[in-house]
């Protein structure tokens, strides 16, 4: 990775945050892109010329600033994105529109305004999906809904660009990061050992995943040894969708 540049969008936390780690021990010169201003600057304080953006994906005008800025890019990580708790009976529009606006729409606008550098440097995207955009998952009507279409947004770019640019996207199963937390303490607060052990069982190997663990998947898939792969969809999830 020595010296090429790679952008992370939610850097500051969990997957994030492990794929910032990854990269920047692999030599690359990492951007870390959050929202969040106090877990990116203490994360990019741990590594050594990382650097900051401040950026919120879902604003096209900020987006375009942002980039307007970054003179070369080889690797970009959509990774940001959120979650939310409800079948179609329970799922308010604007809590659709809200996950949509994130999880897809900000994915849409991190790439399209990144691929003029990534054209210029032949470069690799890898977008970070989930098993609930290859299985249904139980009470996840609308993040299921943006998780497959960030597959399907992983495979038309391999299309589009064969030669010009690799993409491809990673499902992982249920990881330990603030995200499973968050969800913990919103919706079982009470129970919260009980849920977290039917957690780890949804996989069959009996744990939740590791953000490195999702991070090495994404240092690979940069690397010059993934140089065949491309338009490829792969799981990370403790053998749940072998079933
Ligand atoms: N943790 C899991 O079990 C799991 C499983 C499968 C897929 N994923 C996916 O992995 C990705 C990372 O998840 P995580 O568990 O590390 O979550 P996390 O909550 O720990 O981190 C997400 C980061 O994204 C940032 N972010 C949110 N909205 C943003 C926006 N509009 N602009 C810029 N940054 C924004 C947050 O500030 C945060 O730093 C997500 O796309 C998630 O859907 C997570």
């Amino acid at each position: 990775m020595d010296g090429r540049k790679a952008l992370i969008t939610g850097g500051a936390s969990g997957i994030g945050a492990a794929t910032c780690r990854a990269l920047h021990a692999a030599g690359a010169q990492v951007t870390i892109a959050d929202i969040d201003q106090r877990g990116a600057e203490a994360l990019s304080r741990e590594l050594q010329g990382a650097s900051v953006l401040i950026l919120d994906i879902t604003d096209e005008a900020a987006v375009a600033y942002a980039f307007a800025r970054i003179a070369a890019l080889d690797i970009l990580v959509n990774n940001a994105g959120i979650g939310l708790v409800g079948g179609v009976v329970e799922t308010a529009l604007a809590d659709f529109e809200r996950l949509f606006r994130v999880n897809v729409q900000g994915m849409f606008l991190v790439t399209r305004a990144a691929m003029p550098l990534l054209l210029a440097s032949r470069g690799s995207i890898v977008n970070i999906g989930s098993v609930a955009g290859l299985v249904g998952v139980k009470k996840r009507f609308a993040y299921c809904a943006t998780k497959g279409a960030a597959i399907a947004m992983t495979r038309q770019l391999a299309v589009d660009y064969p030669t010009e640019l690799r993409a491809n996207c990673i499902c992982p199963g249920t990881v330990d990061t603030p995200f499973v937390e968050a969800y913990l303490e919103k919706y079982h607060r009470h129970e919260k050992e009980k849920v977290r052990a039917e957690l780890n069982q949804r996989q069959p190997v009996g744990r939740l995943g590791r953000p490195e663990e999702i991070a090495n998947m994404v240092l690979y898939l940069c690397s010059p040894e993934a140089e065949f792969v491309s338009g490829s969809v792969l799981t990370i999830d403790g053998g749940w969708t072998a079933g």
